[in-house]
């Protein structure tokens, strides 16, 4: 950790809801973490000794909250959890839990917040007001995806994972989300960070799945989308959000707007192919872009546990000074 005591912290923050109380120099220095925790795995020099072993016993708990489903971010921040020497507690909502008898989320919150883990890393739906539930509690809060508000650490993975094949100049890059970015945390968040970071971002599909945002270049149809990107990133048909009748729909989107093999010949062959997951294959992306050389999917999801390992030295979470509380 000493070493990290000489970069820059953010100064008075501890959280991650969004981006709006962090510079540009803050975002870099949390990308310089993680790819530093990429070349530190590669070296792969330290053992673990027995010393090591018994003292971990003593470590603090980071306490994951998922009142939606997760399969990515969740076993993400269990493993960045474990890397970073903490031990993961995990809230998962659903059967055998006090919700069953009633209790709120928010009361759930509060009382594990209260057997005082070291953080509250949470995925929750809209209905929740994640900044108020920040504001009751002195722990560090990191947004795992909250409704369609964001999902910071997803757009910090993209764009890591993005700069890995860029560098880390990514201003004046164009990226292209297709599908449903109307209902997408991430392109929410991408909104945020595309303003500080300097990328442009464009949307294609259909208009229902349009948002309106002046930021959000407008296009319709998926070649000349492609044409213009830099990296393209497909979206999830959200069903759980769409009205029941949709077979007709679905079949004109895959029709149009799907990434394939054949939509694909419309990207440049220097251009990038991504997903936050998880994918319906055969609908918003065939299974045959996942062996695209271009496509990046995977390296997605590995690139965000050490982003999340980087982010937990980075919001000083386990830091005994408490320098940047
Ligand atoms: N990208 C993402 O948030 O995936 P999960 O819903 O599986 O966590």
């Amino acid at each position: 950790m000493g070493r990290y005591r000489l970069w820059i912290m953010p100064k008075s923050i501890s959280s991650l809801l969004d981006f709006q109380d962090f510079s540009v120099e803050d975002l870099n220095d949390l990308f310089a973490r993680s790819f530093s925790l990429i070349s530190q795995n590669k070296n792969n020099l330290k053992k673990e000794s027995s010393a090591d072993l018994r003292s971990a016993e003593l470590r603090r708990t980071v306490a994951l909250l998922f009142f939606e489903a997760s399969t990515r971010t969740r076993f993400s921040f269990e493993m960045a959890a474990c890397r970073a020497g903490f031990y993961p507690t995990v809230f998962e909502a659903g059967a055998k839990t006090s919700l069953e008898k009633g209790e709120t989320i928010e009361d759930t919150i509060l009382n594990i917040a209260a057997m005082d883990p070291l953080a509250l890393i949470i995925r929750c739906g809209d209905s929740v007001d994640l900044s108020a539930m920040q504001k009751q509690t002195d722990l560090p809060v990191i947004n795992a995806g909250w409704g369609v508000a964001g999902h910071p650490t997803q757009a910090l993975l993209d764009i890591f994972t993005l700069q890995s094949r860029w560098g880390s100049d990514v201003r004046g890059k164009k990226l292209l989300f297709v599908g449903d970015v109307r209902f997408s945390r991430v392109v929410s968040s991408h909104l945020e960070l595309a303003k500080k970071l300097g990328y442009q971002v464009a949307q294609c599909g259909p208009v229902e799945f349009h948002r309106e945002s002046d930021q959000l270049q407008k296009f319709s149809n998926l070649s000349e989308a492609l044409q213009w990107a830099d990296a393209v990133m497909a979206l999830r048909f959200q069903f759980e959000r769409h009205e029941q009748n949709q077979a007709l729909a679905k079949n004109e989107f895959v029709e149009k707007y799907s990434l394939s093999r054949h939509s694909l010949k419309d990207l440049s062959a220097h251009a990038w192919i991504m997903h936050p997951g998880p994918i319906n294959q055969g609908l918003e992306m065939q299974t045959e872009v996942l062996h695209d050389p271009r496509c990046l999917v995977l390296d997605q999801v590995r690139h965000g546990v050490y982003l999340r390992q980087a982010l937990f030295s980075w919001l000083g979470i386990g830091e005994e000074m408490g320098a940047n509380k």
